[in-house]
């Protein structure tokens, strides 16, 4: 069996969850589920980032200590995670021994590779992004990216010697072109690197929430960047299991916002090669959400707490919403209408409708039971449902969850029209054998439906499965089962129930 290693970004503690970073993992937790449905062996983490200047100050403001706003806040998106059903293997925490234990052994290597020396920072640092940024990216002091207040440091510190590896960076994006996506932001990376690199501060003097640097005598702590990154493999065994890191390594995507793209195709690369590992074979970066049109801050007061928009409409339409409504990679909007219509349509109308008109007719005419295929094949939907295990492959396989969903819905959409299109309601009239005919094709349209939906909603994947009668025939429910039409058995037991997707008002 194939094995598929998908991570996150960790979260950093100082604050809690918003939609942004539940968007990252309903993203990885619908991959990890779809490949899993395909028969690999997924390992999926996600988890916090926990060290810091920022979450140091934050926890002074709250009057807690760092690791107590730590152990405070990593509930938090611990239980949003349990709501949004993320299906991931393990939660790395950066104050975790395990990962202290990574971070240690991966530093050795880096110092042993000569890769570490003391040097002299001066310069600009941004505290929220934890960045530091060159002085001709500025201008009044203020960080280009989130457009907060810089400090000035000016401290002794260790680096990392980056600029060493610029060539062989530039060799990987080349020799690997799927390394950086979606395709349009390799060419800004291969821009930055090309442009020459500077060696990275990676130790810090004037605060104490982080991790020791393993040099003797030092007081100093790592950059926190420099350690959150070590994640990735301190989370799959490096360097404590060597068999499973060896057979998880390297991950097949670190799924990331666009704003940390740099740290994951220039940095952690870097360190990997200087350490003598391998680099991640993708990482893929998405688009941000503006709410109403504007950058979603606290000072704004419209940040959007994924609890109020689950408790509105559902996690299953939630999820729906977020991988539909916007190409992955691409910024989104998030606004109350935007999210009432694509529920509405999609969910309620085209969807909802299409369940509760099949199986109200096979209650209304054949008393709930399935009848038979009779002597014709699926006709239009056998074409449609036969043709997405491919075309849904190779969107997932992009990441392109939208155009996955797309997909699906031709084949919902195809099934309403067939209602339109061969009038059952008048065949049933007419006590024509046409009728079972087109209610067993309708029936197994849903039955493709559901399996086809289910990485995305779960929830509602067994709803319709329940509803069909056959959630407990795990024998329909195989990726292979959807390479065959004509499965569900005549005679089958349907258990029409409630609405799935109530019209929102
Ligand atoms: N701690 C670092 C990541 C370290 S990974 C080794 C970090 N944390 S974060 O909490 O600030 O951001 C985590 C993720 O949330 C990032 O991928 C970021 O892009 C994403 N988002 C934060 N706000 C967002 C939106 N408004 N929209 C979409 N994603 C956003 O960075």
């Amino acid at each position: 069996m194939s094995k598929f290693y998908i991570t996150t970004p960790l979260y950093y503690v100082n604050d809690v969850p918003h939609i942004g970073h539940s968007y990252t993992n309903v993203a990885a937790d619908t991959l990890a589920r779809y490949k899993r449905m395909k028969g690999f062996d997924v390992f999926f983490i996600t988890g916090t980032d926990e060290h810091g200047q920022k979450i140091e100050r934050t926890a002074k403001q709250a009057g807690l200590p760092p690791q107590e706003l730590a152990d405070k806040v990593v509930e938090r998106f611990k239980g949003l995670w349990e709501r949004l059903n993320i299906s991931y293997d393990y939660f790395i925490r950066t104050t975790s021994q395990g990962h202290k234990q990574g971070v240690r052994a991966l530093f050795e290597r880096i110092y042993q590779a000569g890769d570490i020396f003391r040097g002299h920072y001066e310069g600009w640092y941004c505290t929220p992004c934890e960045t530091y940024i060159q002085a001709a990216k500025i201008s009044e002091e203020k960080c280009p990216s989130c457009g907060r207040a810089l400090e000035w440091l000016a401290e002794e510190s260790y680096f990392f010697n980056l600029s060493k590896y610029q060539s062989q960076l530039l060799d990987y994006y080349k020799t690997c072109p799927d390394f950086i996506q979606p395709d349009y932001r390799r060419q800004e990376i291969v821009n930055i690197v090309e442009s020459g690199l500077m060696d990275l501060s990676i130790s810090r003097s004037n605060f104490n929430w982080g991790i020791p640097l393993p040099l003797e005598g030092s007081r100093e702590v790592l950059y926190v960047w420099f350690e959150a990154l070590i994640n990735y493999i301190s989370g799959c065994g490096f360097d404590n299991d060597i068999e499973r890191f060896n057979h998880l390594w390297p991950a097949d995507v670190h799924i990331i916002g666009k704003d940390i793209l740099k740290f994951h195709t220039i940095i952690w690369p870097a360190m990997l090669f200087s350490a003598g590992l391998k680099p991640p074979k993708k990482v893929f970066a998405h688009g941000w959400w503006t709410v109403d049109g504007k950058k979603m801050s606290k000072s704004t007061g419209n940040f959007i707490d994924p609890h109020q928009v689950i408790d509105q409409v559902g996690v299953d339409a939630y999820r729906y919403f977020l991988l539909r409504e916007v190409p992955f990679g691409m910024d989104g909007d998030f606004s109350q209408p935007g999210l009432i219509r694509r529920i509405n349509s999609d969910l309620a109308n085209d969807l909802g409708n299409l369940l509760n008109r099949v199986l109200t007719m096979i209650e209304k005419y054949y008393q709930s039971v399935l009848p038979s295929a009779g002597d014709q094949d699926g006709g239009p939907l056998k074409e449609v449902a036969l043709k997405l295990i491919d075309d849904v492959d190779e969107a997932m396989d992009r990441l392109e969850f939208h155009r996955a969903l797309e997909l699906i819905w031709e084949l919902v959409r195809r099934a309403n029209q067939y209602i339109e299109e061969t009038t059952p309601w008048r065949l049933a009239k007419e006590k024509s054998t046409q009728l079972n005919t087109v209610l067993y094709n309708l029936a197994e349209s849903l039955r493709f439906i559901a399996l086809f939906i289910s990485p995305f909603m779960s929830a509602i994947s067994k709803k319709i499965l329940t509803q069909l009668g056959i959630r407990e025939i795990l024998s329909l429910q195989t990726v292979a089962s959807l390479e065959q039409w004509g499965l569900l058995p005549e005679g089958l037991r349907i258990c029409k129930g409630e609405p799935i997707f109530p019209r929102i008002e």
